[in-house]
């Protein structure tokens, strides 16, 4: 959700604290967009601005209305949750003698007696935030205990919920503090100047040294220094890493959009997620599973816990596992499976798919799953993130800084790490033999260049796209592992182009979605190989169904496959690829033609509205 950035630099002011800050909220502001703020200490005290809409809103009031120079800043892009998007309830909330400004990330659950208490107290209120509470809890504790780390323990033992904070104070002109609790914060480490950040992005232009925080720690930077404490005040140690990708990765590199570069990344981020995890003679090489092989053997029942695009990535893999491996798989979208008493056991393996391991819906989701006593494995992108550090293993997904926040990238690195898994419990419980496994593996490696193949003709999707800008409906069908294609297909058109979408099986069809089909509804139908001819007969017929009820059919088949061509009004030709593996190339046309139509109808596909990057609030 919001995106933080915090700095310290030089004792002597300077406009690098502004700097920092606005850049880091533009790499941030994919993690909400509806206002944005800074906060600078300065040699007579804070200075703040703070705007509703974009970054560029900011900006443009910085430009007319400079902030003098200054020895530190925080910086805050908010996605709204108390309050609306306005100038008086973006961040930072200044305390009531306006000598100490917060920003937030996160809800803090028990506001509003704490807003009571304060309001009794004479406290006056300018926002209608959550944060403005912090702001003054931490205003007042700061006059008792006469320092901003003292003042920030003694309010987060106050403080219910889930957020990160971050706090500066006029009378410490060399301090940042910020508090972690169930919400991310990491630190960037520099050179005689120190970062923190919600994510890496927020420093990644200055450092690629960070350190990672546990959970309920509060920590405080200086220029020189980092000193970290758990909630009770004791010292602690964070675990220091170096960012495995540069700045450069999260840059648009010649692309309009983020969207249009991570779409085209899409081979380097499966072959990187396949990269190291096989020896190249075709044995896996999973030395990251930190779950003892007898437990894994022991395995009686895998839930894949997850949201949006990557639950689809669990649905795809569903498929896959049950079918190497002989274990039951459920896929259950991490907000419903703690509400619903599960049946979970020390035999059951719950798989945790996240792009940002942020999550809080899945991260609750795994800590339930965790306490009735199951194994997490998490697969995830994000390094040190929080399901990362709370599962029991992780396999992480190569997919490189996902800036766009509709996913794309990562859900193809999302099926390929899936796919790793199955492979290795398959062999490892004796259902694969190692050259089965081995000939997997071999067709995997073939997807980045098939991917390449259909990136290079993505001109056909997008003048298809572009055509269809003025469509208010779009409908997907898919059978089998194309089923939750069609699902991902019809999510990406709605969160990118605003259009009513919606994804079906395609056997569901007759059992009521057919009654919405008249007269040019558009409905993409995903075909799975002619060498599954049951299936393929199947989906072959549905086509024709709706065809015959006057939909306008975009057909997504195999190239030689010509029994579509005679329904499909028009076809789109995906390589030839064993079935369990057609996912990862029968969903690339579908996001080009999200993100197309979207870019044709004057749409921002970066930002789309209402959404986040991260969804780090339940
Ligand atoms: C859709 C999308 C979301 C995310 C979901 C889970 O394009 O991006 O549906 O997939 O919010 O996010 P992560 O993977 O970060 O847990």
């Amino acid at each position: 959700m919001c995106g933080i950035v915090g700095y310290v630099g030089p004792a002597v002011p300077s406009t690098r604290p502004l700097d920092v800050a606005l850049e880091g909220l533009a790499r941030l502001e994919y993690r909400g967009y509806d206002s944005a703020g800074v906060a600078l200490v300065t040699p007579t005290g804070l200075a703040t601005a703070k705007r509703a809409g974009k970054l560029a809103n900011l900006r443009e009031a910085l430009e007319a209305d400079p902030l003098p120079p200054a020895t530190a800043g925080i910086g805050h892009t908010r996605w709204a949750t108390h309050g609306a998007p306005t100038d008086a309830n973006a961040h930072p909330q200044l305390s009531a003698d306006g000598r100490l400004a917060v920003i937030h990330n996160g809800i803090i659950e028990n506001f509003a007696p704490l807003k009571a208490e304060l309001l009794e107290a004479g406290v006056p209120f300018t926002s209608e935030t959550d944060t403005e509470v912090a702001a003054h809890l931490l205003g007042r504790a700061y006059d008792e205990t006469g320092g901003l780390t003292a003042a920030m323990l003694a309010v987060t033992r106050r403080l219910e919920g889930a957020f990160t904070l971050l706090a500066m104070h006029a009378e410490e002109p060399g301090t940042v503090v910020g508090a972690r609790l169930n919400s991310p914060l990491v630190v960037g480490l520099g050179d005689g100047e120190n970062y923190l950040g919600s994510d890496v992005a927020a420093f990644i232009g200055h450092t690629r040294e960070a350190l990672e925080l546990g959970q309920d720690q509060v920590v405080t930077i200086t220029a020189e220094e980092v000193r970290v404490v758990d909630g009770d005040g004791t010292p602690a140690t964070g675990r220091r890493y170096t960012v495995d990708w540069d700045a450069n990765a999260a840059v648009k590199g010649g692309f309009a959009t983020f969207m249009d570069k991570e779409i085209h990344d899409q081979p380097k981020a499966v072959a990187d997620t396949l990269l190291g995890r096989h020896d190249g003679a075709g044995n896996l090489v999973l030395d990251e599973l930190r779950i003892e092989p007898a437990v894994l053997r022991s395995v009686d029942k895998i839930i894949v816990v997850a949201c949006g695009t990557a639950a689809y990535a669990g649905h795809v893999a569903k498929y896959a596992i049950e079918h190497w491996c002989r274990i039951p798989v459920e896929v259950e979208l991490a907000h419903e499976f703690r509400y619903r008493d599960p049946v979970v056991s020390e035999k059951t393996l719950v798989v945790a798919i996240s792009q940002s391991g942020e999550t809080m819906d899945t991260i609750m989701a795994i800590r339930h799953a965790r306490e009735q006593g199951a194994k997490v494995l998490a697969v995830v992108n994000t390094h040190g993130s929080t399901i990362a550090r709370e599962s029991d293993a992780v396999l992480y997904t190569h997919a490189g800084p996902e800036v766009a926040v509709a996913s794309t990238k990562a859900f193809l690195a999302q099926i390929t790490a899936c796919y790793l898994l199955g492979l290795y419990l398959a062999e490892l419980r004796g259902n694969k033999y190692a050259d089965e496994v081995a000939d997997y593996l071999a067709e995997l490696g073939k997807l980045p260049a098939k991917i390449q193949e259909l990136l290079d003709r993505e001109g056909e999707v997008r003048a298809v796209a572009e055509a269809m800008k003025d469509v208010t409906s779009v409908l997907f069908l898919g059978r089998h592992v194309g089923y939750p294609v069609a699902l991902e297909g019809a999510l990406k058109l709605k969160e990118l182009a605003y259009i009513h979408a919606e994804g079906f099986a395609a056997g569901e069809l007759k059992h009521g979605p057919i009654a919405l089909i008249e007269e040019g509804q558009p409905v993409f139908v995903v075909v799975p190989t002619p060498r599954r001819p049951t299936l393929h007969a199947k989906v072959v017929s549905n086509i024709q169904e709706v065809r015959a009820r006057g939909a306008r059919t975009l057909v997504i088949a195999e190239e030689g496959d010509e029994a579509v061509t005679a329904f499909a009004d028009v076809v789109f030709r995906v390589p030839r690829t064993p079935t369990l593996m057609m996912p990862l190339v029968t969903v690339v046309p579908l996001q080009i033609f999200a993100s197309a139509l979207a870019t044709a109808k004057g749409l921002d596909v970066d930002q789309p509205r209402n959404l986040a990057k991260s969804v780090t609030v339940e």
